[in-house]
């Protein structure tokens, strides 16, 4: 696996790619890589010649008071479990060589960037938007892939390529979970042992929630009983725990639309979230 820190240096790489006529898949990450990334770079070997994982820590993602500072970096323990897991490349770009000074670009996907994580994070999708198109922008993959963990960033990225013509096929991957049903998260490390205890209590209540929908009681009344139980089990905060079109990610009444159930609740200082296909 070749480590490449510049982005020179990967159009180089990529060029004598392209020449032998290889299928190039993209995996973005912030590195800390668990066992959620690597079935990305599965995803990616099925469909790829040859992956690129990327790993970048990307300031203008994280709000003053969030944890960009202390957020996990361990580039050496990352590139092991990267280079078994088949990547090509591991593209590890510093903060100047992605943002360069005055750097003042953004990009910013609308409605779809304000709702839910949008509410509670402003500026989250900015930066995630606009580092994700730099980073396609820089190596044209034939195929990116997003983990359906982070479901909203997912949206936002498909309205992105859809939106700036991207030739890239965006494929997504299923959440990967601990066997008590916690999804797998760089974050999870943040948690108390009590905490951990409480924490897949989350996802238990996302299918909860969905189970009554299906049965036809009220968002209204499902989220009342499932918010206290979240409550009454350890989380001190909810912030979202909703029914939402999987496209657009609008408001719904069940219909017969594609409908995603999507929480994001406080365990101490720690935020969770998790969502699933109804
Ligand atoms: P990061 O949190 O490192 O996640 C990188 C990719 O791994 C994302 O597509 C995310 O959805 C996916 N992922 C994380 N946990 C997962 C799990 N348990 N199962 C399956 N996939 C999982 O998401 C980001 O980084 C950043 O916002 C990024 C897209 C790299 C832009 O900076």
């Amino acid at each position: 696996m070749k480590i490449v820190r510049k982005i020179s240096e990967l159009r180089k790489w990529l060029h004598e790619e392209r020449k032998r006529g290889v299928k190039i898949g993209l995996v973005p990450t912030m590195g800390s890589i668990h066992l959620g990334h690597i079935s990305l770079v599965k995803l990616a070997l099925r469909h790829a010649d040859s992956v690129i994982v990327s790993i970048f820590v990307n300031p203008m993602q994280f709000a003053a008071h969030e944890d960009f500072e202390k957020y996990p970096r361990n580039e050496e323990l990352d590139s092991t479990h990267l280079k078994s897991a088949g990547v090509s490349v591991l593209f590890v770009p510093d903060q100047g060589e992605m943002f360069t000074e005055g750097h003042s670009t953004v990009i910013d996907v609308g409605c779809l960037g304000k709702v839910l994580e949008g509410e509670f994070r402003p500026n989250f999708f900015h930066g995630v938007a606009t580092i994700v198109t730099k980073l396609l922008i820089q190596v044209l993959p034939d195929i990116a892939i997003f983990g359906e963990k982070d479901f909203q960033q997912l949206c936002v990225i498909r309205r992105l390529v859809e939106d700036l013509n991207l030739p890239v096929e965006v494929l997504q991957a299923e959440t990967v979970r601990e066997n008590d049903g916690l999804a797998i998260s760089s974050r999870n490390r943040y948690l108390s042992d009590e905490e951990r205890i409480c924490a897949p209590i989350l996802y238990k209540v996302i299918c909860s929630f969905a189970k009554d929908l299906k049965l036809g009681y009220s968002q209204e009344k499902s989220y009342d009983h499932w918010a206290s139980h979240l409550i009454n089990n350890g989380f001190c905060k909810i912030d979202y725990l909703e029914a939402r079109d999987s496209k657009n990610l609008e408001k719904v009444q069940i219909a017969n639309r594609k409908i995603r159930i999507l929480a994001a609740a406080w365990l101490g200082n720690t935020r969770l979230i998790d969502n699933i296909a109804l």
